[in-house]
């Protein structure tokens, strides 16, 4: 472009108005390089190693974690994220997300609380193998559910199934520990009283402070139980609730837990904006959700070729992510809720299933990628990575 032609262009003095005071007054950005990149991945590191410095026997079933870093500081978090833990158990290299249950004003330590699940890989692995002074890898803090103070009511419900208390009891513990302006009501259901998770703690904090209420429910209460019995309703809900125009609603728990409480909210007529769900996983009998092809056993098996390599089976009940990692192809992943997109893959040739409500980009479903944490094959496939 001629000279004079770029002088016409709107704004053209200003900028070198600027350049010359730059020139005269700026830094020497040489020395700077790199120092925004370096803030960045302590923010948000890839990967944290951490020590195990403490184990806590929580029920019969639940371990608490205290994990330190092993260098660098801890990255902030926010009461109600998570971590990904990252392990290699039984010749299998896999992630799982954990939240964490101690406080954001506790910055010299994480603490994760995992619960067993029958034949469960990872949390098995940690409640029988993990001990302290074991070094685990970690991803830093992520999600998204967590409290904001510019969108969400001061009132907040929360409502939490068996080991859905973790992100909760962190809330809770910032609450009380930094004397925060908020009132918070957890209705915490779990099958027996040896289940409960932080019973002891919720009780004393209960009656300690008057903005912290807590309400337990009992599938299969003792004898003498006086407290809220059978599973959390809409009836119990509203009971706690009160009015329910000047409340935040948060629920987290097993899928099942969702599947019961969600047509429970809804009669309560509480908008979406007040509702905050944390993801817990894929969704399991994934072969009884709408849309799943009829006839169709979750145990059928289909080959699976990835990058043109060996093919090998994966079954149609199985979220396709735990078929590649079985099989030694490790792809990154987070949430494994299908939420993050860490896990995209290309499907090149065949189907998978995906569940109603699991957000795909328009550009992905036209290119074929899709979240493999949350997919199931339901034909022999090629797939690119
Ligand atoms: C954001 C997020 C936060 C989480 N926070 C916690 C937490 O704080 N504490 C905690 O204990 N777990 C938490 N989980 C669940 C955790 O990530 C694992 O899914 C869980 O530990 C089971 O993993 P596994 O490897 O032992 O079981 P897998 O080997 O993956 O699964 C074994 C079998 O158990 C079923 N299954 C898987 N997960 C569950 C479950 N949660 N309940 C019942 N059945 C299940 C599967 O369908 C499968 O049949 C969280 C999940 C998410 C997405
Ligand atoms: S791991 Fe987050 S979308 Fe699959």
């Amino acid at each position: 472009m001629k000279k004079e032609m770029i002088e016409q262009i709107d704004g053209y003095g200003d900028i070198i108005r600027e350049i010359d005071v730059s020139r005269k007054f700026g830094s020497a950005f040489k020395d700077e390089k790199g120092k925004v990149k370096d803030y960045i991945s302590h923010l948000h590191p890839s990967r944290i190693q951490m020590r195990v410095l403490d184990i806590i026997d929580e029920t019969g079933s639940t371990r608490t974690f205290r994990l330190v870093p092993e260098d660098a500081p801890l990255p902030p978090f926010i009461a109600g994220q998570y971590i990904t833990v990252f392990v290699e158990t039984g010749g299998i290299r896999t992630a799982r997300p954990y939240s964490i249950s101690s406080a954001p004003n506790q910055r010299g330590y994480y603490e994760i609380t995992i619960r067993r699940v029958p034949e469960g890989l990872v949390s098995g692995f940690f409640l029988e193998k993990v001990k302290t002074g074991d070094v685990i890898q970690t991803s830093g803090p992520q999600g998204f559910f967590y409290y904001n103070p510019v969108i969400h009511e001061k009132k907040v419900i929360c409502i939490a199934g068996g080991s859905g208390i973790t992100p909760f009891m962190s809330m809770i513990r910032e609450v009380v520990e930094c004397g925060l302006d908020k009132e918070i009501r957890l209705i915490y259901g779990n099958r027996s009283v040896d289940d409960i998770i932080f019973h002891r703690e919720l009780t004393r904090i209960s009656e300690q402070f008057d903005n912290i209420s807590y309400i337990p429910v009992l599938e299969i209460p003792p004898e003498d139980y006086s407290g809220k019995q059978g599973f959390i309703t809409g009836d119990i809900i509203r009971e706690v609730t009160g009015n329910t125009l000047d409340k935040t609603f948060f629920l987290c728990g097993p899928p099942a837990m969702y599947d019961f409480c969600l047509p429970e909210l809804e009669k309560l007529s509480i908008p979406r904006k007040r509702l905050k769900k944390e993801m817990y996983g894929a969704p399991e009998n994934i072969w009884e959700y709408p849309g799943w092809p009829e006839g169709l056993s979750q145990d059928e098996t289909f080959s699976v070729i990835v990058n043109n390599g060996k093919p090998f089976k994966a079954r149609a009940g199985e979220p396709l992510i735990k078929a590649l990692e079985k099989n030694g192809v490790l792809i990154p992943s987070l949430c494994r809720s299908g939420e993050c997109s860490m896990c995209r893959v290309k499907i090149t040739a065949g189907k998978v299933f995906q569940p109603p409500g699991v957000p795909v980009r328009t550009s992905d479903k036209v290119f074929g990628y899709v979240h493999a944490c949350v997919s199931f094959p339901v034909t022999d496939m090629n797939i690119h990575i």
